[in-house]
């Protein structure tokens, strides 16, 4: 086997998805103390805060230090090699979101016991499905009441459409929470406070038929626990690995995030079961992680993660061969090669020089703006991989300067701003607006702290007549001519100087899709 395969299937490449509040940030705080990561967890509490407030979210993205090197976490467990992708918090952030999404190899859905399937962790599994990640289910919070576990997973089978494999099973909950059984190893994990934050989470029993398991839980909670599990194993479905590969069956776990409990016996089994690097389409051909030569593809960029300069990070995903400091690789978009200096990878919470990464890794990338989402490394084939949506903002606002003379800066800091992806950046053929869209309004407050913070510039977001915009491509050079002749009115660029139609109202949009049936009207850029 050649190095790239061993490396890479010992990758486990994943994100956690969830409602905020369902114990994300607490879970990951648990799988790197696993991980061995962090000897105390709580180092990555610091950033929850995030989604409550702009001002918080503001300062937190000061401290961009703690945003970034908490943005891909690595941790060896078990003879593997887990990176975990964290997934931007906030509501408004849907897009980031998104693009983790099409970097990771599968997911992993948090919910909370009591409040079941919520409306967020519902979208995701949406987003999910468009690519069949696999993703396995942890129900957290077991330490307070909630619901019944078998109505639970009726809830997620129904909402979510997807077949439930309950791998541990919960004995009581809340107040009576007495552990959770392991169905396949048949192993009992017992609840015990106070093993927070130790490395190895419970007492474990072989058995629930052990003799001492009774007189830890009670004769009557055992007599209880035997009926259930009956009930369970002939109601449920029993793990399917190829189901669970295909996305349509999600193994569960129970268990108590804060109280560090369940956890292990989840890691234990994500690790074992999660798939390795998977191979990834491309405009030519699919690409296999055991590719000698290193490709990847760039999912994520974080802006002047020190403001003294103004580089930023590409977040690239490998997707097959090595990477080696120091190297230079082809820059598909641009047609040149490049050397990928200072690269980053991301071990635990420090970031550190990247010596290395195989497929699965994420590295990080320093710029000056050269590279844009969606941009493909190869070490010389002319391909992209496909599948990294740039989505069609629902929100606009012209973007006016308090002081006319920072114009310079002004298009600067927004074109920046907009190669993150969190915004977009248009302008109109025939006007000198900048107009900037969003898919929430919260961006809007936080460009404009940006821009006076990283560029010192003063400007306020009004309103402007956009209702949607849509990418414009068609085969025939004529017929793209004489569309652009006639709508000269309606059209901008975009950031990346795309052609794009900027719609003022959905009607009109209608009219112009109806009026030109050879011009495509596309809501996603594919960034290739
Ligand atoms: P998120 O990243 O998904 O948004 O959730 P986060 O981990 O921040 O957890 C949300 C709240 O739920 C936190 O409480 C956290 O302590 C709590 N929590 C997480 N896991 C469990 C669990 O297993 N049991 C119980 N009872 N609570 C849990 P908070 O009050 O918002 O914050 P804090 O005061 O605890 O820091």
């Amino acid at each position: 086997m050649s190095d790239v395969s061993r490396q890479a299937l010992r990758r486990r490449t994943f994100a956690i998805i969830s409602h905020p509040d369902a114990g994300k940030t607490t879970l990951t705080e648990k799988l790197l103390l696993f991980g061995g990561a962090i000897q105390m967890a709580g180092s990555v509490k610091g950033r929850k805060a995030a989604r409550h407030a702009t001002s918080d979210w503001m300062k937190l993205e000061q401290e961009r230090g703690i945003s970034v090197t908490s943005s891909v976490m690595q941790f060896p467990y078990d003879g593997r090699i887990v990176n975990l992708l964290d997934t931007p918090g906030h509501a408004d952030f849907g897009e980031d979101t998104y693009r983790v999404l099409t970097a990771v190899d599968s997911a992993l859905m948090v919910i909370d016991v009591a409040k079941g399937v919520e409306e967020r962790t519902i979208k995701l599994m949406e987003v999910c499905r468009m690519r069949d990640t696999p993703i396995m289910t942890f129900i957290n919070k077991l330490d307070r009441e909630g619901k019944d576990p078998i109505e639970l997973l009726d809830e997620v089978e129904t909402v979510l459409g997807i077949q439930c494999a309950p791998v541990t099973w919960p004995i009581g909950m809340g107040k009576r929470l007495k552990g959770v059984v392991h169905l396949i190893s048949g192993e009992v994990h017992l609840y015990e406070q106070g093993r927070n934050f130790t490395r190895q989470d419970s007492t474990i029993f072989a058995s629930i038929d052990d003799p001492l398991l009774e007189a830890r839980i009670g004769a009557d909670m055992l007599s209880d626990l035997r009926d259930e599990l009956e009930l369970v194993q002939g109601a449920s479905h029993s793990f399917d690995l190829d189901a669970y590969h295909a996305g349509r069956q999600t193994p569960v776990f129970f268990g108590s995030a804060v109280n560090n409990f369940g956890v292990q016996p989840l890691l234990d089994f994500f690790v074992k079961h999660a798939p390795p690097p998977q191979p990834r389409e491309t405009t030519e051909r699919a690409v296999m992680p055991d590719e000698a030569k290193l490709t990847g593809f760039v999912f994520k960029i974080q802006a002047n993660m020190d403001p003294q300069h103004r580089d930023r990070v590409a977040f690239m995903r490998v997707c097959s061969g090595r990477f080696e400091a120091g190297m230079k690789a082809f820059h598909v978009r641009s047609g040149k090669e490049m050397k990928l200096a200072n690269a980053l990878t991301f071990m635990a919470s420090d970031r550190e020089i990247a010596v290395e990464a195989w497929p699965g890794d994420v590295i990080g990338i320093h710029n000056h703006g050269t590279i844009s989402i969606g941009d493909t490394f190869t070490e010389g084939e002319r391909f992209s991989f496909t599948g990294i949506p740039n989505f069609a903002p629902e929100l606009f606002r012209r973007a006016r300067l308090r002081d006319p003379l920072k114009l310079k800066q002004l298009q600067k800091g927004l074109e920046q701003l907009s190669e993150e992806g969190a915004t977009q950046f248009f302008r109109p053929l025939m006007s000198n607006d900048l107009i900037l869209g969003a898919v929430g309004v919260l961006q809007f407050d936080v460009a404009a702290y940006r821009l006076k913070a990283e560029y010192g510039v003063d400007a306020i977001f009004e309103p402007v007549g956009v209702a949607t915009t849509r990418w414009i491509h068609c085969d025939s050079e004529k017929k793209l001519e004489e569309f652009r002749e006639k709508n000269a009115a309606n059209l901008g660029i975009d950031a990346a100087g795309e052609l794009v139609y900027l719609a003022p109202s959905r009607v009109n949009l209608q009219l112009a899709q109806e009026r030109w049936p050879d011009v495509r009207f596309a809501a996603t850029r594919e960034t290739a």
